[in-house]
């Protein structure tokens, strides 16, 4: 049985094959995400990866309903696996903002799935942390979202070498597009062919432009410009208070193609331009009052960093520590007279705190000793019956080899608790 086209299963290391994902690695990006969100303040919430189909075609834009994974339960439901977060968060945010202080921080690291073409970097299926503000309508929010995505990345080891935060506004480009057009229903029609210019054939955008009225070279000039807004310019200056200047730049050509985002929006790449964006989020001021049906009306902001694109970018710099089973100490039974002593000794030190592992069942000593070097222990423990008959513990520091030998009940204390 194989598994699905762009689902992953997770090992925990060493890797059985060198394309294996690493349990590990994962849990090493989620300890990042979750420990750089706590020193900003957020808190942990979480949704259902099922939802109603309506909640993402009513909001989300064309691109993601094409890549939904939906289908009709057996209640004749029309439901879909959740691509994104944002809808479900903006309906948890609808029904309960008025339990919380505002400005409300929280974040989430659900797993999301999204039908689309398997490719470098994008899978059928990833987690993705996912940091929102609700309630703040002043840039002091924005700037506070992207230094705590910088942030986030700088946690894994990356650096101002390493990625960018690309920065631009739709109002700048609604701007653009109402001095030149008058039908508001084209607009997300055209943010689209925006989103997509670095990815699409000059002929084809210059095509696609054209059809709403655009030349392709007045979309060009405005992106060489690139002159910052007031509200992009009050980003800048907050992040560059902080210290965090040198890891945003002003860049129109990201308009992001969601079609809820209203004000400032951003992506985060990696600097020699090798990879997908790694993060992508912004201001989606109205999406709460379309969920609630008009009945709340919350100034929100977003991002969502996968971790798919990220882990190919730690691995590139060499950033991924080096995982070990983390076992504190294994105790060797090499006299199996001894294992009720060993058991006993094993529950006190696990008790206490410490990983230790142990051989389940008779092996030979020499083949216990190289499962704990294999499982990276630092220490193994022995008991063994001293001439004059009494139980005693022989200690070993793997890597010092120092060796000590003690009364059993003294080890958990020997080891330093
Ligand atoms: P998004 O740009 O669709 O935004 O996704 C954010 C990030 O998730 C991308 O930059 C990429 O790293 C990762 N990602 C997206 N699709 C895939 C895929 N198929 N495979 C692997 N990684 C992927 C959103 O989803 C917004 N809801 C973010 C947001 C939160 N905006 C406001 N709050």
């Amino acid at each position: 049985m194989e598994r699905l086209p762009g689902f992953r299963d997770f090992y925990p290391e060493p890797l059985p094959n060198a394309d294996a994902w690493s349990a590990d690695a994962r849990n090493h990006i989620f300890r990042a995400w979750r420990e750089t969100a706590r020193r900003y303040g957020f808190r942990e919430y979480d949704g259902p990866p099922l939802e109603s189909l309506e909640l993402f075609t009513l909001k989300s834009g064309d691109e993601i309903v094409d890549q939904l994974f939906n289908f009709v339960d057996k209640g004749e439901r029309a439901v879909a696996m959740r691509p994104e977060m944002t809808p479900t968060l903006a309906r948890m945010i609808a029904t309960s903002e008025r339990a919380y202080k505002k400005p409300i921080k929280w974040f989430a690291l659900p797993q999301l799935f999204r039908y689309e073409k398997q490719q470098k970097g994008r899978l059928r299926e990833h987690f993705q942390l996912n940091c929102d503000i609700f309630g703040e309508a002043d840039t002091a929010a924005d700037a506070e979202l992207i230094a705590l995505l910088i942030d986030t990345l700088r946690a894994l080891g990356l650096s101002s070498d390493d990625f960018v935060i690309r920065l631009s506004s739709r109002n700048a480009w609604q701007e653009f597009f109402a001095k030149r057009c008058a039908d508001e229903s084209k607009a997300y029609a055209f943010y689209q062919v925006i989103d997509k210019l670095a990815r699409e054939s000059a002929e084809n955008s210059h095509a696609r432009l054209a059809a709403l009225g655009f030349s392709l070279d007045e979309v060009r000039a405005f992106i060489a410009a690139g002159e910052p807004t007031a509200e992009l310019r009050s980003v800048l200056d907050s992040l560059t208070a902080r210290g965090l200047g040198a890891f945003v730049q002003v860049d129109y050509n990201v308009i992001r193609g969601l079609a809820y985002y209203t004000g400032v929006v951003f992506e985060a790449f990696d600097k020699k331009g090798e990879f997908r964006a790694i993060a992508g989020g912004g201001r989606y001021n109205n999406l709460v009052k379309l969920i609630s049906g008009g009945k709340v009306d919350l100034p929100a902001l977003g991002f969502g960093m996968g971790d798919v694109v990220l882990l190919e970018l730690i691995k590139s710099r060499g950033l991924l520590p080096k995982f070990t089973a983390g076992v504190d100490v294994v105790a060797l039974v090499e006299d199996e007279a001894l294992r009720p002593e060993t058991l006993a000794l094993v529950q006190r030190l696990r008790e206490a705190g410490f990983a230790a592992d142990f051989s389940l069942v008779p092996v030979k000593g020499d083949k216990q000793f190289k499962r704990a070097l294999e499982l990276g222990a630092a220490h193994t423990v022995r008991l063994e019956r001293s001439p004059e008959g009494e139980v005693v513990a022989r200690l070993k520091h793997l890597q010092t080899r120092e060796e000590k030998v003690l009364a059993p009940d003294t080890v958990v204390a020997a080891l330093g608790r």
